[in-house]
Parts: structure tokens; sequence; C-alpha cells
């Protein structure tokens, strides 16, 4: 089978991420790269062609282009390429807003090219692991999802810190956050509500809180802050029969269940530093057990697998315009909850 010829726009951090990716498969071959920067282009790979520009780039013999340009860019270059008749990959958050987003898919359908959105997220390792103790029903009906991240040091670089440039947490871990929790509850949406601050930063957020009712009677929570002090990637699911546990990357945690599984324990007082209690004392000796949570296979390449096999008409893209125009009308529903104080419905 002939390889596919690849194409980045923007070579930065993600841009030569993408150019590993794509080297370190065979039925890939990295063909070009632009960037306007010339201090981004001093490590291209040896064979692969370089341009300042992404007009040039587009003339080459290159079946699919990868964008990874700063965000109030993503149209502009999916338009483009769509015209040249490239397939694309582009970076989220896919645009700046429901109205973009909507004219990149119209062009892409019209030029008939694939277009999808890079959330490699979905294959995380702890995400995945969450989402298998969801979808095989191990902590029994669920009532609350938690999906923390916590920074130490504000973390907001380069053109993160621009509104016009797409800058703020929502647009940057928010989209991919986001669209871990709706492609783990499969519900329609009641309610939003959000609270979206400015901690540190003058003109973007670095904090959100955000509050989904589904209508399945699942409330997920979704927080961020560049500025805890103390670094974590939590995850809780709390059910009727267990809770599952992760309290950073590396996806380690437990699921811990109670051997009075919905029975009422009589009220014992017991003595805490804040004084008696008869609900929140330790537990008796030997209530609670742990068990693993289970394992899961996955990694970033998954994204790039399903896209190849995609290509050559063996698998639908998993990453679909209608899952990603979903996530840009959930930003807009959380900008309004934050402005308005409100929670607002949805679907
Ligand atoms: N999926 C992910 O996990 C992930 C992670 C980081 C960034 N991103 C996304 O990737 C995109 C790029 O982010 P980044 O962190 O790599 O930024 P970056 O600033 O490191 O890289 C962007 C590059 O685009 C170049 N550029 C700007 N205008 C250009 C133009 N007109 N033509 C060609 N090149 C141009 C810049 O010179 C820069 O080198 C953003 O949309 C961001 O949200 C995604």
């Amino acid at each position: 089978m002939e390889k596919i010829k690849v194409g980045i726009i923007g070579f930065g951090f993600m841009g030569h991420n993408h150019a590993d990716m794509v080297q370190s498969f065979d039925e890939m071959e990295l063909v070009a790269v632009c960037d306007t920067n010339p201090e981004q282009l001093t490590d291209v790979p040896a064979g692969v062609k370089i341009y300042d520009n992404a007009d040039d780039l587009l003339k080459e013999d290159i079946n699919v282009v990868i964008i990874s340009v700063p965000n109030p860019l993503h149209k502009e270059m999916t338009v483009k390429a769509a015209r040249a008749g490239k397939h694309i990959i582009c970076e989220k958050p896919a645009a700046m807003s429901v109205a973009e987003f909507d004219e990149m898919v119209k062009v892409t359908q019209e030029c008939n090219v694939m277009f999808t959105i890079h959330h490699q997220r979905r294959w995380d390792y702890d995400y995945r692991r969450m989402k298998a103790v969801f979808d095989q029903n191990l902590v029994g009906d669920v009532y609350i999802i938690k999906s923390q991240l916590y920074g130490v040091n504000g973390n907001m670089h380069d053109w993160h810190i621009y509104p016009e440039m797409g800058g703020g947490m929502l647009y940057d871990w928010g989209v991919h956050l986001i669209d871990q929790i709706l492609q783990m509850v499969p519900s329609e949406i009641d309610t939003i509500f959000a609270d979206v601050k400015n901690v540190i930063n003058e003109k973007v957020d670095d904090y959100f809180n955000i509050i989904v009712r589904f209508k399945n009677n699942i409330t997920a929570e979704i927080e961020l802050g560049t500025y805890y002090l103390t670094p974590k990637r939590g995850w809780f699911i709390g059910g009727n029969k267990g809770s599952a546990i992760i309290d950073d990357f590396s996806g380690a945690g437990k699921i811990v269940r109670t051997k009075h599984l919905l029975e009422n324990v009589p009220g014992k007082i017991t003595m805490t530093a804040a004084g008696p209690t008869r609900s929140f004392g330790p537990p008796e000796p030997g209530l609670l057990y742990e068990e693993p949570l289970p394992d899961v296979e996955c990694s970033h390449r998954d994204y790039f697998v399903n896209f190849i096999n995609a290509y050559y008409g063996k698998e639908e893209l998993m990453v679909k315009n209608d899952q990603v125009r979903r996530i840009l009308r959930f930003l807009d529903a959380v900008r309004e909850s934050a402005r308005t104080n409100k929670a607002i419905k949805f679907e």
C-alpha cells in the first residue's frame, strides 16, 4: 500500500510531536513542514522539505496535513488545506467558536476531504482506566464523576495568555477534560453550571469548575486550576457498589468497597479531632477493602492508528465532527453560566 504523505503546518511544540508520531508509522511519510518562525525550523528531520508558509507547503504532493498553529488560525488553515484537496487533522480546540467550526465542516465536506480533530487524550491511560470502571459497571450505579487537574505554577506560556489568540485553560486542557467526560457518559446533558476565574492571569481563565447534570442522573464535576500549588491529576467515580480513585497521571489508583453494602449501620459515637460524630468517624477495621482498577491497553498512537485505518476505508474516524461541535457548544454554555451565575439548559 502506498504511504500516506503528510505535511505539518506550524512546527512548534505540537508540530514537533506530530513529526515524531508520523515518522514512527510505516504507513506514513513526513514530506514537508512549514512555520513562519525560522527558529522553529532548525531541527527538521533530514529529507523533509521546509517552507515558511502554508500556501507553498500545500502545493506539495501530500495527502494529509496536520494543522498545529495557534487556535485562531485553525479555520484559515483548514479552509486552505481543504481547497487544496488535502485531508486534515487539526489540533484542538477545533475552532474559536461553533460558527467557525460549522464553516470548517462545510468547506471540508464540499471539498470531499477527511477532517478530524486531534483529541488524542481519549487514549490517556488514567482516563481509559476510569472509563473501563464506568463501562464495566464496576462500582454499580454511578452518581458522581470527578475529573481534576491541578498545576503549581500558573503555567500560562507564550500565546496562551492572550484571549485573542485563543488563550486560557478552557481552550487548552479544558476541551480535553470535557471531551473525556462526554465520551464516558452516554447521555444527553440537562444542565451545565460553571465557575470560571482568572486567579493570577489578567485576561485569560486559569481556573474553572464545571458541574454537568446528565439526563441519566449522573453528575460530573470537571475542575482545573493552574495555581493550586499542589499538583494533581485526580479522578473519582462514586457508585452504589464502590468508589474508584486515581490520584496522578500514572493512573495508579484503586476501587474501594465496603462489606456492609447498602446496609444501615447502627449509629456509634466515635471521637475525632473535630469532636464526636456518628456518621463520619473512621470505619470499623475490616469494613473497607480494595480492588485493583482494571488494566487497559492504550496510547496516543491509537489516535493515528484509527486515522490511518479510516484513511484506507477500514474503519470510521473515532473523533467525529458532531462530537467536537458538542464540545464547542459546551464551552459556550460554560461561559454563559459563569457570566450569568445560572445553570444553563443544554440538550
Ligand atoms: N492535543 C494536544 O494535546 C495539544 C497540546 C498542545 C497544544 N495543542 C494545540 O496545538 C496547537 C499549537 O500549539 P503549540 O503548543 O504547538 O504552539 P506553539 O506556539 O509551540 O507552535 C505553534 C507554531 O505555529 C507557528 N505559526 C504561527 N503562525 C503560523 C502561520 N501562519 N503559518 C505557519 N506556522 C505558523 C508558530 O511560529 C509556532 O512555531 C494549538 O492549537 C494548541 O491548542 C494541542
